[in-house]
């Protein structure tokens, strides 16, 4: 008569976040509590402060992820956390904090890798609507401030596999839209920003390209076994070519007139920059923007054909992106392939994809040891 009942929870980056799920796909609960207003005058997440936000957050985000389910600690099923990848100090404070839940609950401890989590954001609400909407085996893009990756997924029984297929050679593709915001003065995280400022540039008015890039080893996939990766992905020569066309079109009094503007209001958001953003620096937003959607998307596409994907999910913060959004599904539907996305609470990170993906690993009784310890650089 259990109700298969997961809390989920997760801690690997900046945001502190629980939640409830039932077998897998009902979403009782999902709190996140977001530490942007802590990193965003330094441009970027400081892992100190992170750990130490998580230490204060994550008592009170438990409690409000049980109370938003109507569940007591006694109803829970199995206790599931993030491993990794993710900052080791702030690993471990979800960690520990399950850790000891479970134990004292004398409950089973799931350890869920991050990436798998992201791609379950995509199962877990279409398992809700109609699962034969996502056949497999399924082309996943996880795509995020830390992560670009491409992994054919297919499930064999109850349990889930994943095959890495393709990976950045760099930055990821969060990490070029945070830093090119950053050099052109906007907000952090910079994906918001350049996605709500590309809507009003010319997306040709600057012609980027990306390179074809040649498979080599790469340090972490040197160890790994698998294929070697054929789709490659590469994003920081576009940062540097938005840099260097900062320089040759003088834009630098303009970046740092909107940063301090920028800097001086409580609250900014991507709405206040529009009036401090000219014609050409709109433009240089949208050619970066679309050239980057460009890449993932060619890549995405030739992957899902060339292995014989029966769909395409895409998630991760990047996923949020409104213009990825329509040329992903445009694109699909020249294939004739189906393609899925989370909702946009469920694309960045929260806990509601770590207990979602958790439930394969409870039927399959796969708990984990109590030297369960964060794996800061844990692959999938
Ligand atoms: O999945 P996530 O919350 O954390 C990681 O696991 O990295 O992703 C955060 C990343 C950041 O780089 C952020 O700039 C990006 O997702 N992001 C976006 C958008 N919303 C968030 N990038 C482009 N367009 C967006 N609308
Ligand atoms: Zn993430």
């Amino acid at each position: 008569d259990s109700r298969g009942l997961i809390l989920g929870i997760e801690s690997s980056c900046d945001e502190t976040s629980a939640a409830v799920v039932a077998r897998g796909r009902d979403q009782l609960s999902n709190v996140v509590a977001s530490q942007i207003a802590t990193h965003a005058r330094y441009g970027g997440v400081v892992p100190e402060l992170a750990s130490r936000e998580h230490l204060l957050n994550i008592v009170p985000v438990i409690r409000a992820s049980l109370a938003d389910a109507g569940v007591a600690f006694a109803d829970l099923d199995a206790i599931a956390v993030t491993e990794g990848p993710g900052l080791a100090g702030a690993l471990l404070v979800g960690i520990t904090y399950a850790k000891a839940l479970a134990f004292a609950l004398g409950k089973p401890l799931i350890a869920v890798n991050h990436l798998e989590g992201h791609i379950h954001a995509v199962l877990l609400e279409q398992a809700a609507l109609d699962e034969a909407a996502t056949p497999l085996p399924a082309l996943a893009l996880v795509v995020s401030g830390g992560h670009t990756h491409l992994y054919l997924t297919q499930q064999r029984g109850d349990s889930w596999h994943y095959s890495n297929v393709g990976r950045t050679v760099d930055d990821a593709a969060g990490e070029a839209f945070d830093k090119v915001a950053k050099l052109l003065g906007l907000g952090y995280p910079g994906g918001p920003w350049i996605d709500f400022l590309a809507a009003h540039g010319d997306p040709r008015a600057v012609p980027f390209s990306f390179a074809q890039i040649k498979s080599k080893p790469h340090r972490d996939n040197s160890a790994r076994s698998g294929p070697a990766s054929q789709y490659l992905f590469s994003f920081s020569g576009i940062k540097t070519a938005v840099l260097r066309y900062t320089q040759t079109h003088s834009l630098e009094a303009s970046i740092q007139a909107r940063q301090q503007a920028l800097a001086s209001m409580s609250n900014p958001r991507p709405q206040d920059a529009l009036a401090l953003c000219d014609e050409e620096t709109l433009g240089l937003i949208a050619s970066f923007q679309r050239a980057v959607v460009d890449d993932l998307r060619r890549k995405t596409f030739r992957a899902a054909e060339e292995l014989g994907a029966a769909s395409v999910l895409v998630s991760g913060g990047v996923a949020a992106n409104r213009e990825l959004r329509v040329r992903f599904t445009a694109e699909a539907a020249d294939h004739g392939i189906p393609i899925a996305f989370p909702s946009l609470a469920l694309s960045t990170d929260n806990a509601a994809m770590i207990a979602a993906a958790a439930w394969p690993k409870f039927l399959a009784r796969d708990f984990a040891a109590e030297d369960l310890s964060a794996q800061a650089s844990l692959t999938l």
